[in-house]
Parts: C-alpha cells; sequence; structure tokens
C-alpha cells in the first residue's frame, strides 16, 4: 500500500445473541484460537498498527485477550447496532489521518490477506466512496439482501428482516458480506444521516449504502461467489462449518507438507501449530495452540495438546493430555499421560499410563511408568519412579518442592511429603512415607514394620 493510506476497523461489540452464551461472540473459538486471531491474522500485516476495534459486550474480555493490540479498542457502552459502532468509533478513524477505512464485522474469520488486499487496491483504483464485498451462498440464510437496478447498479442493502419481495421482488441471493471500504472524506457527511427505523430497532451500517446512492457517490458491490471464507458467524451451526472448513484446510496443508495424518477427517489442529514434514499423527486428535511437533514423533489418537514442544523421535500415546510442557528427544508419554503445564521431560524419559506430572523436570532417562503424581519437583537422570508415587506437595496452603538426585530408586507406593531431597543413588522402600531428607546411597524405608502373629480360629 504505497500510494493511499487506509486504518482498519473491525466491529466486535455485539453480544452474539443466536450463540446462546454469556461469551461475547469474537471469543469463541475455532481450532482453539478466538475468531479476533483470525480477523486480526488477515488484517495485521496490511494496516499494520492502524487496526481499531470496537468493543462493548464484554470488552474487558475481548481486550483481555488481546492485550495491547495495534491501536486499541473503542468502546461502544450500549450496542444499538453496526451502524452505531461506526459512529462510536468515528473520530478515532478521524484521527488516524486515513484516506480510507476498511471494515469488517469481527464474525469474520475465515477472511484472509489476499481477499483484503485485493479488494482494497480494487476500492481505490475504482475511486469508490463506497465499496463492499458479498457473497452467494448456496444455504438460506439471515445476511443483508443486496438490491441491485436493471443495469446491475448497486441500490442498496436491505436486511433480512425488513426485506419485503412485494417491494423489492424475490431476492437474488446476493447478500452483504460485512466488509466495506469507505472513503473518509466522503462517508463524513452521511453518518450523522443513519436512523434505526426498522425492525431491529437499530442503527444499520448497510443503511450507508442507500444514502451514498441517493447522495450519488460512487457505490461498488464485488461479488465472492459462494466462498465460505466470507460467511460471518452467528449461530453454532456456523460455528461448526467455518471451523471444519477451516481444519480441513490446515490438515491439507500438512498432509502436502509431508506430515502423515492418518484418519484425517478427524485430526484438528490449529493456525499457530507446526508439525515437521515426516511426523506422524492418527486422529481424532487435537493439538493446538503454539504446539511443535518435530520430525520422527508419533502421536497416536486421541490426544489433547496445547502449547506443547515436542522434541524429535518422542512417541505420544493415545489418550494422553499435554500443556504447556516440553517433551525431549526420544521420550515416550502415556497411554493415559497428562504433563500439566511446567513438565520438561529431558532426552529418554517415559511417563507411563496415569501419571500426572506438574512443574517438574525429569531428568534423562527417569521412568515413572505406572499411577503416579510428580507436582514441583526435580528428578535426577536415571532415577526409577516405583507405581503409585505420589510427591505431597501441597499442604493445603502451600506448594513445596521435592528434589530427588540421579539415580535413586522409588519403591512402589511411596508418598514423599514436601519440602523434601532425596540424594543421589538413594534406595526408597516400597510402601514409604518419607518426610526427612535422605542422602546420597543411603535405604530409607518408613512403613509400620511387619508383624506375623498367630491367627485366632475356633479350632484353638
Ligand atoms: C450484518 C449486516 C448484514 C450482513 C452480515 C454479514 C448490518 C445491519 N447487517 O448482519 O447485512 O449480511 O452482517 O455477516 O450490519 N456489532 C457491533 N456493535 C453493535 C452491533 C454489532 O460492534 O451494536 C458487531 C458484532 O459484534 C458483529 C458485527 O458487528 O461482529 C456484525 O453484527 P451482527 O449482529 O452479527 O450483524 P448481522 O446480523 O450478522
Ligand atoms: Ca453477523
Amino acid at each position: 500500500m504505497t500510494d493511499f493510506s487506509a486504518c482498519a476497523l473491525v466491529l466486535a461489540a455485539g453480544k452474539g445473541t443466536r450463540m446462546y452464551s454469556d461469551k461475547p461472540k469474537v471469543l469463541r473459538t475455532l481450532l482453539g484460537e478466538p475468531m479476533l486471531h483470525y480477523v486480526y491474522s488477515a488484517l495485521d500485516t496490511v494496516f499494520e498498527d492502524k487496526i481499531y476495534t470496537v468493543v462493548g459486550f464484554g470488552a474487558e474480555h475481548v481486550e483481555a485477550a488481546f492485550p495491547d493490540y495495534k491501536s486499541g479498542f473503542v468502546l461502544q457502552k450500549e450496542q444499538l447496532g453496526t451502524g452505531h459502532a461506526l459512529q462510536t468509533a468515528w473520530s478515532s478513524v478521524q484521527e488516524s489521518g486515513c484516506e480510507y477505512c476498511f471494515i469488517i464485522n469481527g464474525d469474520t474469520p475465515l477472511v484472509n490477506k489476499v481477499t483484503v488486499l485485493d479488494f482494497l487496491d480494487a476500492a481505490v483504483k475504482d475511486k469508490t466512496d463506497l465499496s463492499f464485498l458479498t457473497i452467494t451462498p448456496d444455504e438460506e440464510n439471515q445476511f443483508g439482501r443486496v438490491i441491485r437496478d436493471k443495469d446491475l447498479k448497486v441500490k442498496a442493502i436491505v436486511e433480512a428482516k425488513d426485506y419485503d419481495e412485494s417491494v423489492y421482488g424475490p431476492p437474488s441471493g446476493e447478500v452483504n458480506a460485512g466488509i466495506y471500504c469507505l472513503k473518509v472524506s466522503a462517508i463524513d457527511g452521511l453518518l450523522s444521516r443513519l436512523n434505526n427505523e426498522n425492525k431491529s430497532g437499530e442503527y444499520y451500517i448497510t443503511d450507508l449504502v442507500d444514502l451514498a446512492v441517493e447522495s450519488e457517490m460512487n457505490v461498488t458491490a464485488v461479488n465472492c461467489g459462494n466462498s465460505i471464507d466470507l460467511m460471518g458467524i452467528n449461530t453454532p451451526y456456523e460455528l461448526s462449518k467455518a471451523e471444519s472448513a477451516l481444519r480441513f484446510k490446515i490438515v491439507d496443508d500438512l498432509l502436502r507438507q509431508g506430515v502423515v495424518v492418518h484418519n484425517c477427517e478427524c485430526a484438528a489442529v490449529g493456525p499457530k501449530a507446526e508439525i515437521a514434514p515426516g511426523a506422524e499423527i492418527t486422529g481424532p486428535c487435537e493439538i493446538f495452540g503454539k504446539s511443535v511437533i518435530s520430525s520422527g514423533c508419533l502421536v497416536e489418537s486421541n490426544v489433547f495438546m496445547r502449547d506443547a514442544f515436542i522434541a524429535e523421535g518422542a512417541v505420544i500415546h493415545s489418550f494422553s493430555h499435554i500443556e504447556k510442557s516440553e517433551v525431549g528427544v526420544g521420550c515416550s508419554v502415556g497411554p493415559y499421560g497428562r504433563l500439566r503445564p511446567g513438565a520438561v521431560l529431558e532426552e529418554g524419559s517415559k511417563v507411563g499410563n496415569f501419571v500426572e506430572v506438574k512443574k517438574s523436570r525429569l531428568g534423562k532417562g527417569v521412568k515413572a511408568s505406572h499411577l503416579t503424581y510428580l507436582g514441583d519437583s526435580e528428578i535426577g537422570a536415571g532415577t526409577n519412579v516405583g507405581a503409585g508415587t505420589i510427591t505431597c506437595n501441597y499442604d493445603g496452603k502451600n506448594k513445596f518442592k521435592t528434589i530427588i538426585g540421579e539415580n535413586v530408586f522409588i519403591g512402589s507406593n511411596t508418598a514423599i511429603v514436601a519440602p523434601v531431597e532425596v540424594g543421589a543413588g538413594a534406595l526408597i522402600g516400597a510402601g514409604s512415607t518419607i518426610t526427612k531428607k535422605i542422602g546420597e546411597n543411603e535405604l530409607a524405608v518408613a512403613r509400620g514394620k511387619q508383624v506375623n502373629i498367630r491367627r485366632h480360629t475356633e479350632k484353638s
């Protein structure tokens, strides 16, 4: 963009009544990321720091999800409609000093950067005062109907609720996508003329089309066919359709890059995840956030990951759940392994079935194969953690650390009450409750002594 200047305005203040939820609609997720993430991804390199977002319903949650986002947020205290949202943000648009204002509904997450750029270029080249994108969806919908005259010149957008066939004739199927480009100086005089005399009692941004046409401005509508990419999301049905389309696209890209995806129709990979060619994953699975799966890894079915780093050659067995954790080269997790935030598994270590690890570092070759909880702990290389070992890290008020040296052998069903240290080479007898430091190479047994006495029976 060299010969003109444009800012972007994202309309995101609405509640999303048709989602039947108290969560602001633009924070609803597709493949683990909120709708707004996708809208911003399409805009940020185009408009750089000139991106404003109108927030209202749940504003604090939207702002918290995107702290310091670009030029920031404009608060629309009462959500009186998309036209009112534009009026509210207009002073920010003017202060940006930009010639053009690009506007997009925040509930249009599949939009891509190329569409945005092409649309802007055409709007500027054609010297339009108001331009917008349209689609002709295959399915029945409630979008704003586009009205054109005999010469196919745009006349107005009429919302589905307000559409009267006796006035406008049968609908053509062409509808408004909610993406506009306005010439700021031209539209300035029209904004105050919006009214709320319609079935919803709202100020509609779409009424600008009618007003601009009346004022003999240059108004164009660019039809993009039945592209799902420009579909607004208003209902759970539409959210699910959009998520499926996006899921298909991401998995298709991975397959083309050389990732082996078994059962690919139910593998879900988020837009920020990276999977190396040659890695193998099996659906169903959910690989979300900034997860990285390196080459030579195998991720079996029914695995959930968010912000997980999986190094070369690691194997994640079925039904494992991994969040904000690192799995080292050649490690093995699960089946049914759980790595909570802050778990770090060094090279060759193993976390087996029904083992939960939180904020803990397992050194090279550590094995915790069965039924164990390791929290706030450091475990030295080569240590074997017996089945049923529990680090008791919480006394009801505070959390404490457990430090275990290298090559320790922990017998089954051991409770280690933190804070406590276990020296390298120590051996803990099965069933112990460890409350005191164990020195290097010491054997600790802390359990009731076995007593064998004659059994009292009727005969004796
Ligand atoms: C809108 C358009 C419709 C178009 C459709 C495309 C209007 C009047 N209608 O309808 O022509 O076909 O989008 O998807 O614009 N918002 C605010 N403040 C408000 C109200 C809404 O910021 O006071 C935001 C919402 O958060 C949403 C966007 O504006 O992201 C669109 O609002 P929504 O209620 O979803 O409009 P639609 O009925 O879908
Ligand atoms: Ca909408």
